[in-house]
């Protein structure tokens, strides 16, 4: 995508510290996401061919020693190697409220013309953790969002991403410091004086 995420977490991160983006990975080398860091002094890696290669996408996240593995507009399936190395340890933002609209092929504009055209009143963003399966790991924390008579998809689109700027880099936050993390038994287990969605509004 354009990279409003990473902006939106790293400004968080900067400014509440206790966490901070390392590197920046991208398997479009045409991303702006990757421009965007390189100017900034974040390090940065383009993952074309090899990026269904899971050792290559291993070597390169503990080459620098990555705790936290956020993926924003990441449209490829992670392999499951590097999922389950990172199980609970890797998080996904979707821009509709999950298990409704997610999955293969259902990314970008499509996510919201398929809201649109369910006649849904509600939308939003859901952050949740990675498995191995599209869109479908434990869900952390949602935040609804309306849907307008009249949307367009690119309305709602930017309707969502704004909330998705609120959302992700709290949740991300929240699940470096340790304080949201994936039970033994895949469920969200938060500490019980912050439940993500209070610290997310
Ligand atoms: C976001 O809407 C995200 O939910 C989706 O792709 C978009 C990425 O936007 N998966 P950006 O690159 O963070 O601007």
């Amino acid at each position: 995508g354009g990279g409003s995420n990473l902006q939106a977490l790293h400004a968080y991160l900067e400014r509440v510290g206790g966490a901070k983006v390392v590197l920046v990975v991208s398997d479009r080398a045409s991303s702006t996401a990757l421009s965007w860091a390189a100017e900034r002094g974040i390090e940065t890696a383009i993952l074309e061919s090899q990026a269904n290669d899971p050792r290559t996408l291993l070597r390169l996240l503990e080459s620098h020693r990555v705790e936290l593995v956020v993926l924003a507009g990441y449209l490829r399936l992670v392999p499951a190697e590097v999922v389950r190395a990172y199980r609970g340890r890797m998080v996904n933002v979707h821009p509709a409220l999950l298990p409704a609209f997610g999955g293969p092929q259902m990314y970008g504009a499509r996510v919201h013309r398929a809201v649109l055209e369910a006649g849904a009143r509600l939308s939003g963003p859901t952050v949740h953790f990675v498995d191995e399966m599209y869109d479908h790991g434990a869900i952390i924390a949602q935040w609804p969002v309306p849907v307008f008579a009249g949307d367009t998809d690119a309305a709602l689109a930017a309707r969502v991403l704004r909330a998705e700027h609120l959302l992700l880099p709290r949740v991300a936050h929240l699940v470096a410091s340790g304080r949201i993390r994936l039970d033994a038994n895949g469920r969200v287990a938060t500490m019980h004086s912050d439940p993500p969605d209070r610290a997310a509004f």
